[in-house]
């Protein structure tokens, strides 16, 4: 019955459509191998132009050229949005003699046309299966626009929240950006969409934070904390990489051939394209490793960059260093099979043209936006809850709604506006006013000209308000240019003038709720000192402020976890939970010890922290066995209870230690978590696998080795997790 149900809805779904919707994954076998005999013969007709052409990416905007696709001078373009635009160049292509179908790429970074949390917002939620929708939902409607391929997930590790970017990652963990990047990978493809892990490698790492600046990172830890990610998108059939655009330990990874051809195609036997990133070729000339564009093409070329996204040089000088003889045909048959592969596997030569008429129709659907509302509201952390502020208590008669970020315009971070469908997103005080009963009055001041807060518009009016309510909700952070690319920053305050307003609101002398919209944790030292609640969201999307008013009165209880720590100041950056031992560790009296003069070494909120309605408790962490075999696994168990009085969802974090090893082992390492709902008074007994060779990390060689000894577990609500097993790992 169910089944038939099914087969009627799909007849009713048009063949463009359903074509469109078509998951994203590797042939195997058979179809592969055909693929592999398509993918000859075409290489066999083409011309040494039509191959450069097949490596050649440009993008929409001043100086695209479609004449350019109509010759299959282009394989790729990228930033069509509009499916009338995208069916143009579809179009074009046919034109071409070879009419090798176009892929066509697109940021689809946090959304296309439903917005959903930033990235790093998705991340808090610690909710694979609701990121994994996120990005089936983004992959989907961009699908639905004729996009067949994302610059997503951005897998980079960061532990700098000085760097712009860190809201398109999922923080600071390896194990956690692993999960988030498999999850991600995998949505996106189920949505239709081919993915590009990016950027590799390791551009997250930016010196000091500071975009595009160089980056150091020893081998040890490039395996064990920038590469987990990659690996885990490649291994979710991930079929195109993008390079950074960074120097990576001296060597541009644009032309880094032991990163792109050893390591990736070599090691990890990685069959798709890489990409470089946008003009990251021409930029060779400047990192000083190349003297002229030819020698840029030809030395990202040889390394490894199979598409040339717009630099126009591979377009400008690959068929002449060939020519020259200073770049084998063979190379570049290389990275055009490649290519060619991604193009068969994703089956874009039987796949129908987009359909204008039907596209916007895929927009923002109810399911959509059910996940989006879902996504922010799980990904929203309570960070502070002084004296149960929240939720809005019945006493509260009158609530101020302060600053402009309350209403917005728009909430699309990147810049790819889609342009179909968007729907106006409800105003936080509207919001509000649904969920709170009849009797309490939500007044409205933006106080600043513009959402960022430069600059005041009526601050009077503001403080006026405010002073007359029971209760002041203030939503502030970074907006406009404060965020994304070349978004770096030295200090991590609020932007703007919006520090002196929230003093000013605290001076009030009325509780103050401060609910920000950042796009990296920022130095809330004095806020957490001063504010009576705290709600983090990352710039929550479409359904942000929806979820933000469900959390505030208390229809959703928060569940969200610090993804990347909270410094207490600037000067502690990197801070992060993971750190190694030092010799001489933090003493009560010792001045010798690894300490600061002027602050603590913790951070203001660690890794993996965050409140909720509810209050956990952890009891009887157990293991299976007392001993396991470097190559077997044990079972982690622990009871854990909801002794609150609402529902609740509580992340439960394993964490372990390796106290004595043959390398120095970070006091900490997250190895497990998993979300789960629990009742008022109720118990749940949370498991986890433990394979012992999860448990190793890699010297500097590259080699990874699991040390035989004894390892601590630690199991709890953040990264300071007190419950506590142990387990020998043993040889045999
Ligand atoms: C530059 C960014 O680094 C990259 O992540 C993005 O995909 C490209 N621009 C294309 O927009």
């Amino acid at each position: 019955m169910l089944l038939r149900l099914v087969a009627a809805l799909l007849l009713l779904i048009p063949a463009s459509i359903a074509s469109a919707q078509q998951p994203v994954a590797w042939k195997t076998g058979l179809e592969a191998r055909e693929i592999e005999r398509k993918v000859d013969a075409l290489i066999g007709k083409m011309t040494l132009e039509e191959k450069v052409g097949q490596l050649h990416l440009s993008g929409r905007g001043e100086g695209f050229d479609i004449n350019q696709v109509r010759s299959g001078d282009m394989g790729a373009v990228m930033n069509f949005v509009v499916p009338a635009e995208v069916l143009a160049v579809q179009k074009a292509v046919r034109e071409s003699r070879l009419k090798i179908p176009l892929i066509i790429g697109l940021d689809a970074v946090h959304g296309f046309s439903t917005y959903f949390p930033l990235p790093l917002g998705q991340a808090s939620s610690w909710n694979p299966e609701l990121i994994e929708q996120a990005a089936y939902w983004t992959g989907r409607e961009a699908s639905a626009a004729g996009i067949n391929w994302t610059f997503a997930p951005m897998v980079d590790i960061s532990r700098d929240p000085r760097w712009g970017r860190a809201l398109e990652g999922a923080g600071e963990d390896a194990y956690l950006g692993s999960v988030v990047a498999t999850a991600r990978t995998r949505g996106y493809q189920r949505g239709g969409v081919a993915t590009t892990p990016k950027h590799f490698v390791g551009y997250g790492a930016v010196e000091a934070g500071r975009d595009y600046n160089a980056t150091w990172i020893p081998t040890s830890q490039l395996f064990d904390l920038h590469l987990p990610p990659f690996k885990a998108s490649f291994e979710t059939g991930a079929m195109t990489a993008m390079a950074a655009f960074t120097a990576l330990n001296g060597v541009p990874t644009t032309a880094h051939r032991g990163m792109l051809t050893d390591l990736l195609r070599g090691r990890w036997g990685f069959r798709g394209f890489v990409t470089s990133d946008f003009g990251s070729i021409t930029e060779l000339r400047l990192h000083g490793i190349a003297r002229d564009d030819a020698e840029a093409a030809r030395k990202a070329l040889l390394a490894g960059i199979d598409m040339d996204m717009m630099s126009d040089v591979y377009h400008k000088h690959l068929a002449n260093e060939v020519r020259v003889g200073r770049v084998p045909v063979k190379a570049v048959d290389e990275a055009v099979r490649r290519v060619l592969r991604v193009k068969f596997h994703l089956g874009l030569f039987e796949k129908p043209d987009v359909d204008p008429a039907t596209a916007p129709s895929l927009m923002q659907t109810e399911a959509a936006r059910e996940v989006a509302l879902q996504a922010a509201r799980e990904g929203a952390i309570l960070l502070k809850n002084a004296d149960e502020t929240l939720p809005i208590r019945d006493t509260v008669k009158s609530v101020a709604v302060i600053g402009a970020m309350a209403v917005p315009e728009d909430e699309r971070v990147w810049t790819d506006p889609a342009g179909l469908g968007r729907r106006v997103i409800t105003p936080l005080p509207d919001a509000l006013r649904e969920r709170l009963p009849k009797d309490v009055s939500v007044s409205y001041q933006p106080a600043f000209t513009k959402n960022c807060g430069t600059a005041f518009a009526d601050k009077k009016a503001a403080i006026h308000a405010a002073a007359a309510s029971d209760l002041i909700v203030t939503m502030l952070g970074e907006d406009c240019e404060f965020i994304g690319e070349a978004a770096s920053r030295t200090k991590l305050e609020l932007p703007g003038v919006q520090q002196e307003l929230l003093e000013a609101l605290v001076k009030t002398g009325k509780p103050v709720v401060l609910v920000l919209a950042t796009a990296r944790p920022l130095i809330l030292t004095w806020a957490s000192e001063h504010v009576a609640a705290i709600l983090q969201i990352f710039h929550g999307g479409t359904e942000g402020r929806t979820a933000i008013a469900d959390i505030l009165t208390g229809r959703y209880n928060p569940s969200g976890r610090v993804p990347m720590s909270f410094p207490r100041s600037v000067g502690q950056i990197p801070v992060y939970y993971s750190q190694l031992p030092s010799g001489r560790p933090e003493k009560p009296g010792e001045r010798y010890a690894s300490i600061f003069m002027d602050e603590r070494n913790e951070p203001l909120y660690p890794f993996g922290y965050g409140l909720s309605y509810s209050r956990f408790t952890y009891a009887n962490p157990r293991v299976s066995a007392s001993s396991v075999r470097l190559d077997g696994s044990v079972e982690v168990a622990v009871d854990v209870t909801n002794t609150g009085t609402r529902d609740g969802q509580e992340v439960v974090q394993l964490y372990i230690r390796q106290p004595v090893a043959s390398l120095s082992r970070p006091l900490r390492e997250l190895k497990g978590f998993e979300k789960v709902m629990i009742r008022a008074g109720e118990t749940k007994t949370v498991r986890f696998k433990l394979e012992a060779s999860r448990l190793g990390a890699h010297d500097e060689q590259g080699r990874y080795v699991v040390d035989p000894g004894e390892v601590e577990i630690y199991i709890g609500g953040s990264s300071r997790a007190a419950a506590k097993a142990q387990v020998m790992l043993i040889r045999s």
